[in-house]
């Protein structure tokens, strides 16, 4: 069965993004798939600098949880025009082990009407030696205070929001079970060529 883990990317302790990755695991649980939240701003990683964690049963933790999900989805909000830093140390400190020919839902949010630079951010390079596949399909959610907010849409715009994350959610689940059947052998012809070409 899918594993969904669901990446609330802001560095808050109480974020818009968690608020969002809550919905979106109940969302893949009403589909038929399992999903879990993995909350950077309540699980602090120590930015990466080459030397050994500080705690490494953290560590083994959400190792243990990025190997065990089939599939992600990183809720990542869009700060002074840049995905926040926790993202991108999560890259750093994991990478094709775990996140490699996985497909994964790029979901931007804002408080405001931005979001796309998140996207184009995370879209631009980070895959090269992660191999982490996103899908063409995304979610940018603004205005994210008036999104799922409540047990039943609040207006069009919730609605809108709603009925979008589940139509991605689909793609999500459906890449989820055809990447799959390749993840084996394509891991094993990675062997000979580990980084990405850049
Ligand atoms: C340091 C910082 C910088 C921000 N910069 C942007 C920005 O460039 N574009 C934008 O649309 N929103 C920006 N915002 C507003 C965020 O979109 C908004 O606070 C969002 O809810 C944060 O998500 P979070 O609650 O998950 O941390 C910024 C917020 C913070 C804290």
């Amino acid at each position: 069965m899918s594993q969904v883990l669901v990446i609330a990317a802001s560095q808050q302790k109480v974020s818009q993004s968690r608020k969002v990755a809550d919905y979106i695991k109940h969302q893949v649980e009403n589909l038929g798939a399992e999903a879990d939240v993995l909350d950077l701003g309540l699980n602090v990683l120590p930015l990466w600098s080459g030397e050994p964690a500080s705690d490494p049963e953290q560590m083994s933790a959400i190792r243990a949880q990025l190997d065990g999900a089939s599939s992600f989805v990183f809720v990542v909000p869009e700060w002074n025009g840049m995905a926040p830093p926790a993202i991108k140390n999560l890259l750093t400190w994991f990478g094709a082990g775990q996140f490699a020919h996985k497909p994964a839902l790029l979901c931007a949010i804002s408080a405001g009407q931005g979001g796309a630079f998140v996207i184009a951010e995370l879209r631009g390079s980070s895959y090269k030696n992660s191999r982490i596949c996103y899908l063409p399909e995304h979610l940018i959610i603004r205005s994210v205070g008036d999104v799922v907010g409540s047990e039943n849409p609040t207006d069009q715009s919730d609605s809108y929001y709603r009925d979008r994350m589940d139509f991605a959610l689909k793609d999500l689940l459906a890449y989820d079970q055809a990447l799959a059947a390749i993840r084996p052998a394509a891991l094993e012809r990675m062997k000979g060529f580990t980084n990405g070409m850049s």
